[in-house]
């Protein structure tokens, strides 16, 4: 692990090294995910939702903590449009705090009922949003510590007004006074270099790590990420105003197809767009039938390397991103 280099108001905050982060990844966010984010030097966020069993949840919590040798991981809290989808969260809340996790990521819908639970225990809200007219709302209106804002190129829910991360950097830390975390096509150390100079305080990365070794997915769709390019991924669902940047496939281009036709029956898509189907290309690596979040930084995910490697390079890039700024300034 590379020593500490940076010092922000996160790794103070969260008592990390490197301000860097593994947000919630739906299937993929477990045990190994989380600590390994963790032993390297960051922070990972396990995701409740993928496991929606309360004991297997507590188990893979326990599992977490023996990996980290008790070093704190934190868990992701995603509240999707559907309310149905989120009935596990608020037991699995308990759970968690019981557990002893005291670092979350809310994202969705505003973690409002969540929050009098979270800080009677005292623990660290990062709250996720995509644009900064929403984080400056969450600042204002909610009780949390810290707040992400992902810009359009990352993978997952880009939201609909599809911001620049190189805007948002600026804008973001500019008009809200707590820490701004910026997410969304990150996944190269300049890039680290560039938005901690802008104003943020750390990144958050998801797509650029889905190559990490430790993630569980078959083997075949970590090389559909390796091989991809920036611009092989794709936006769906905003017709429903859930727009998801997702991996070049055949479902993605069957959903495209109904939202041209102006199909606006959701039945129709449900086949295509479930996410057991995403569970399902993961693990027999069938990676066409399912919509698979990822993001431009696919760019930079070029080799199945384990998650320090990858933090390593990521300090390694932006300490010599800095030195070239030095040596450009008189
Ligand atoms: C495969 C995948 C699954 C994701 N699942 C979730 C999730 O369950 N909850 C969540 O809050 N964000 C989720 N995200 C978003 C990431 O936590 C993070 O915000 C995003 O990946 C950052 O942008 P990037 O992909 O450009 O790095 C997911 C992203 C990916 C790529």
């Amino acid at each position: 692990m590379r020593n500490q280099y940076f010092r922000t108001k996160i790794t103070e905050l969260f008592k990390i090294k490197h301000p860097i982060l593994c947000g919630g990844l739906m299937w993929l966010g477990n045990a190994e995910y989380a600590a390994s984010a963790v032993n390297a030097g960051g922070m990972g966020f396990l995701t409740a939702k993928t496991f929606p069993d309360p004991i297997e949840f507590k188990d893979e919590l326990l599992k977490a903590w023996d990996l980290t040798a008790g070093q704190p991981f934190g868990v992701n809290l995603y509240q999707s449009m559907r309310p149905e989808e989120n009935e596990v969260l608020s037991g699995h809340l308990k759970i968690a705090l019981d557990t002893g996790i005291r670092h979350f990521e809310t994202a969705g819908l505003p973690p409002t009922d969540f929050l009098p639970h979270l800080k009677e225990a005292d623990a660290i809200v990062l709250h996720k949003v995509s644009t900064v007219r929403h984080a400056i709302s969450a600042a204002r209106k909610l009780d949390i510590d810290a707040v992400t804002i992902v810009g359009a190129e990352c993978g997952g829910h880009p939201g609909l007004e599809l911001v620049s991360s190189l805007i948002q950097a600026v804008v973001g830390p500019e008009q809200i006074k707590i820490p701004v975390v910026i997410g969304g096509g990150i996944g190269h150390g300049r890039q680290i270099a560039a938005v901690l100079g802008m104003g943020a305080e750390a990144v958050l990365v998801g797509t650029r790590v889905l190559v990490a070794k430790e993630v569980w997915s078959h083997p075949e769709v970590k090389e559909q990420v390796v091989n991809a390019g920036a611009a092989d991924n794709t936006l769906v669902m905003a017709s429903f105003r859930n727009t998801s940047r997702v991996m070049i496939n055949e479902y993605a281009h069957k959903v495209q197809h109904l939202e041209n036709a102006g199909v606006d029956d959701f039945d129709q898509y449900w086949e295509f767009v479930k996410g057991s189907n995403a569970y399902d290309a993961y693990k027999t690596g069938d990676w066409n039938k399912a919509l698979l979040s990822m993001g431009q930084a696919a760019a930079f995910a070029n080799s199945i390397v384990p998650m320090e490697e990858i933090y390593d390079k990521l300090i390694d890039e932006a300490t010599e991103a800095i030195g070239r700024i030095s040596a450009l300034t008189q």
